[in-house]
């Protein structure tokens, strides 16, 4: 499934479906995202929009693009502060330059990641974005897949160079694809973040969200509670009495042009 599809449809869908839970999840990253940041300001793949909605806070102007059409109609739903734009932020020619172009997890997801910077490097002035470090680095994203597995055994392998959730987790790959790009000042910085989701929602959490809740799709009843009873034992390290706590090990990459 490309990303267009995926983000269209069960992958999107999952996302409006599960709002509150990732808005609390990923809450922590939105401070550091927005620190400095000010004027114009262009979120990137803002999916339901809850940065696009902070960045509105501290900014004059705000746009919102993303290539998912029901997380931008759940965007439009949560604010009318900001602008929002169904769009291809790899191609899209947008009109204006922002000060700053944002993104917190929506720049993994590209085909051809140096035009697609090169594109966001004639949109905006100053660059600020978070993507995941690797998969190595991020064992609970992978705990729902490994646990799965003998249930799931048609579950595809990630390819964690393709697009997708790890493909800027190497260093050295996003220093290379923004300066290819034509952005200067390239710094890829460290950002361990605690983040935490209510221990009530784990269960539709790894059943809708990422390769499982995509594959699950595809199957019935009995399959899926085969599923929760094999994942479930995977996150009790991660249950802390009606949370679930993990450490997202992620890149605050900030660049200029
Ligand atoms: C992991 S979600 C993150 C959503 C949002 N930034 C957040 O933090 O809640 C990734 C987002 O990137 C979007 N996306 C993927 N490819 C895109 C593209 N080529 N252009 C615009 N948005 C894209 C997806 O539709 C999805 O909303």
């Amino acid at each position: 499934m490309d990303q267009k599809t995926r983000w269209n449809t069960t992958g999107g869908n999952a996302w409006v479906e599960l709002q509150a839970v990732t808005d609390r999840a990923l809450a922590p990253f939105v401070a550091p995202l927005l620190d400095g940041v000010e004027g114009a300001v262009l979120d990137v793949g803002c999916g339901t929009g809850a940065t696009t909605e902070a960045a509105a806070q501290v900014a004059t102007r705000v746009v919102g693009v993303d290539v998912s059409a029901p997380m931008i109609e759940a965007a439009r739903a949560r604010t009318d502060k900001a602008e929002f734009v169904v769009a291809d932020a790899q191609t899209h020619g947008f009109d204006e330059r922002f000060d700053h172009v944002i993104s917190r997890f929506g720049v993994m997801f590209f085909d051809d990641p140096v035009a697609a910077f090169a594109n966001l490097g004639r949109a905006g002035r100053q660059l600020r974005v978070i993507a995941w470090r690797g998969p190595e680095e991020n064992p609970f994203h992978l705990a729902a897949e490994r646990a799965a597995k003998p249930v799931l055994p048609d579950l595809p392998e990630r390819d964690h160079d393709a697009p997708g959730q790890f493909a800027f987790g190497d260093r050295g790959k996003v220093e290379r694809i923004l300066a290819e790009a034509g952005w200067h000042g390239v710094e890829v910085h460290e950002l361990d973040v605690e983040c935490t989701l209510p221990a009530s929602a784990l269960e539709t959490y790894f059943t809708r969200i990422g390769p499982v809740g995509i594959a699950l799709n595809d199957h019935d009843e009995r399959t899926r509670e085969r599923v929760v009873a094999a994942v479930r034992p995977a996150f009790e390290p991660y249950v802390d009495g009606d949370e679930v706590r993990y450490v997202a090990a992620t890149w605050l990459i900030t660049a200029h042009q």
